[in-house]
């Protein structure tokens, strides 16, 4: 593995007990670091499975997954630091305040109150969430909670970032924020993945996509480069005839 890889895929398949095909499906894939990287698909294309088979979430049927040249099966006490996964569904608590969520998400990072604090404080400007910080989860909008949930998964400072549909289902105001977010993070150096099915904000924020339908990369590789090459106007076009 070249050492400027963040993650090499090799013939990776995941088939759920009882499903019928594998969500999955002979996956090869690798990604440099510094990358700004979109898995991109369809509904039920796969890409949640991928991700959560990439950070170490559930296990796959077969394949190699290594992240910094670490295997995700056998070294994962040593990939979790590195990483920050920030999923499709919120994973904060409902009932306590962003505060108490961040604080209590910073101690399962191993981190010293003072560090929270200082992670929080960095965040919260740049988010627009400042005054925020003692609402309780349960009574805040789509956007604000996207912000919270964003800033969970970044307090560890990762090298590498999974985002799994972030911008989904929120107002244009929260998604551009988040979107300056990720871009500033990945400018910094972060390499960031990110699934969606938005392509038109894929092809603005990633240098390197891939597509996937039903299980399988069905194309990898810059968007500019996939779209010239494929003779289309844009991504989205180029996913419609990937999707024929
Ligand atoms: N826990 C599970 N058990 C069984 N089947 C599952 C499970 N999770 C996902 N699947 C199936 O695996 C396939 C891929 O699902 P996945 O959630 O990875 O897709 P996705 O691309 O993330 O879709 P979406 O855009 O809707 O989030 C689908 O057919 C789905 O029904
Ligand atoms: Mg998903």
């Amino acid at each position: 593995m070249s050492k400027d890889l963040a993650i090499e895929i090799s013939h990776l398949f995941k088939t759920y007990r009882d499903a019928d095909r594998p969500a999955v499906n002979d996956l090869s894939l690798s990604v440099e670091q510094g990358d700004f990287f979109g898995l991109l698909g369809a509904n039920g294309a796969g890409k949640t499975t991928t991700l959560s088979i990439l950070c170490g979430l559930i296990k796959s049927s077969s394949g190699e997954v290594r992240l910094f040249d670490k295997d995700v099966n056998t070294q994962l006490k040593e990939i979790k630091p590195m990483i920050g996964v920030v999923p499709q569904e919120y994973a904060l608590y409902p009932e306590l305040t962003a505060l108490e969520n961040l604080q209590f998400f910073g101690g399962v990072y191993g981190l010293e109150k003072k560090q929270i604090a200082e992670q929080i404080e960095g965040m919260t400007d740049i988010l627009q969430v400042k005054d925020l910080l003692n609402k309780r989860i349960a009574r805040m909008s789509g956007g604000e909670k996207r912000r919270f949930n964003l800033m969970a998964g970044l307090l560890h400072r990762p090298k590498l970032l999974f985002l799994d549909e972030p911008t989904v289902g929120i107002d244009v105001k929260s998604q551009q924020i988040i979107i300056d977010f990720l871009r500033e993070l990945n400018r910094e150096g972060m390499t960031i993945i990110y699934t969606s099915h938005l392509m038109a904000e894929a092809e603005t924020l990633c240098n390197h996509v891939a597509v996937m339908v039903q299980g399988r990369k069905l194309c990898d590789g810059c968007p500019s480069a996939l779209v010239a090459e494929a003779g289309v106007a844009n991504l989205h076009e180029l996913c419609l005839n990937l999707m024929k």
